[in-house]
């Protein structure tokens, strides 16, 4: 890229141009969110993803959140600013081995957080996200088995919070599993006042001291109604750019890390940049897609999702 551009405002004008929309996890560099016509979590951003009149979707996040909105809207371009943004919690459930998985359990109905890939979808009955998770386990009769995956801890959190015996996946998030409850217990110390507001991704034991449990969306809207002055946030770091901005007189403390990372950033959210986003608005590349029967076997356990949750 020409060092001279103004890359915001030649990515705006590519917006207008090509009547693109930019879609922004809450995950994503602050000058992406900055740029993004629309930020959210998980299920916002397939929300919007499906009622979008843009012709181009340019998904600032990961590749399973790219893959959502093409399956939401199969006639639209969608891009990604680089293809090697991936998931660990996506990687750690193989659809191969979860169909022999689930193949042991045939009574049962499968729901998949949306952290998988599209064949994981196209496996499952309904997919969640951590916003509708309890609700839509909640939604179905009381006798009905459940296979839950791929998150063991968001699984875990919803076995507790509806009673519901799941069959749980053994996958996770790297980013939500490195939290030091030793240093989390030191810092609570040392601020007192604050609230512990933690992500279900996390591990129990650290969920089970947080004031509050939600989705990106769900702990950015707690810090904006409850009148604590200082939050420990227990998820990736991006989150705390809204919430410093819609507060700005109250204090964000990243919850720390164990000893063996620097900080919360998840290595795949973090591999867009500003740059890439220009040029893939630019050059329309890269680009999503999908075999037309996957595309057709993940919709419907999506929209059955966005069915319940709205
Ligand atoms: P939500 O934004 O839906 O809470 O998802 C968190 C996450 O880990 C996305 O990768
Ligand atoms: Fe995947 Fe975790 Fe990164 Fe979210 S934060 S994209 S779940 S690795």
């Amino acid at each position: 890229v020409d060092p001279t551009i103004d890359l915001v405002s030649e990515i705006n004008r590519l917006k207008k141009e090509k009547n693109a929309v930019i879609l922004a996890h809450y995950y994503q560099e602050s000058e992406i969110q900055d740029i993004a016509d629309y930020i959210g979590d998980s299920l916002g951003l397939s929300q919007q993803a499906a009622k979008t009149d843009a012709d181009v979707i340019v998904f600032a996040g990961v590749h399973f959140m790219a893959e959502t909105a093409k399956i939401l809207s199969p006639t639209k371009k969608v891009l990604l600013p680089d293809l090697k943004a991936g998931c660990s919690l996506s990687d750690s459930c193989p659809p191969h081995l979860f169909a022999k998985f689930k193949e042991q359990y045939p009574d049962h109905l499968v729901i998949t957080y949306v952290n998988c890939t599209a064949e994981l979808k196209a496996l499952s009955d309904i997919v969640c996200t951590s916003s509708n998770a309890v609700q839509i386990v909640e939604s179905l009769p009381l006798d009905q088995k459940i296979i839950f995956g791929p998150d063991r801890n968001l699984g875990a959190y919803v076995k507790k919070k509806t009673g519901r015996d799941l069959v749980l996946w053994n996958g996770a998030c790297m980013v939500h599993e490195i939290f030091s409850q030793d240093k989390i217990d030191a810092l609570q110390d040392a601020y007192p006042e604050a609230k512990f507001i933690a992500h279900p991704e996390c591990e129990d034991h650290i969920l089970a001291k947080a004031d509050y449990i939600g989705s990106t969306s769900g702990m950015l809207k707690f810090t904006i109604e409850d009148s604590s002055q200082t939050y420990i946030v227990a998820t990736e770091s991006g989150i705390l750019h809204q919430m410093q901005k819609a507060s700005p007189t109250k204090t964000f403390i990243p919850a720390p890390p164990n000893n063996l990372c620097a900080c919360n950033d998840c290595p795949h959210m973090k591999l867009n940049t500003l740059e890439k986003l220009y040029n893939c608005l630019y050059y329309e590349q890269p680009e999503i897609n999908l075999a037309a029967d996957v595309i057709l076997r993940a919709q419907k356990p999506i929209e059955r999702m966005l069915e319940i949750s709205a």
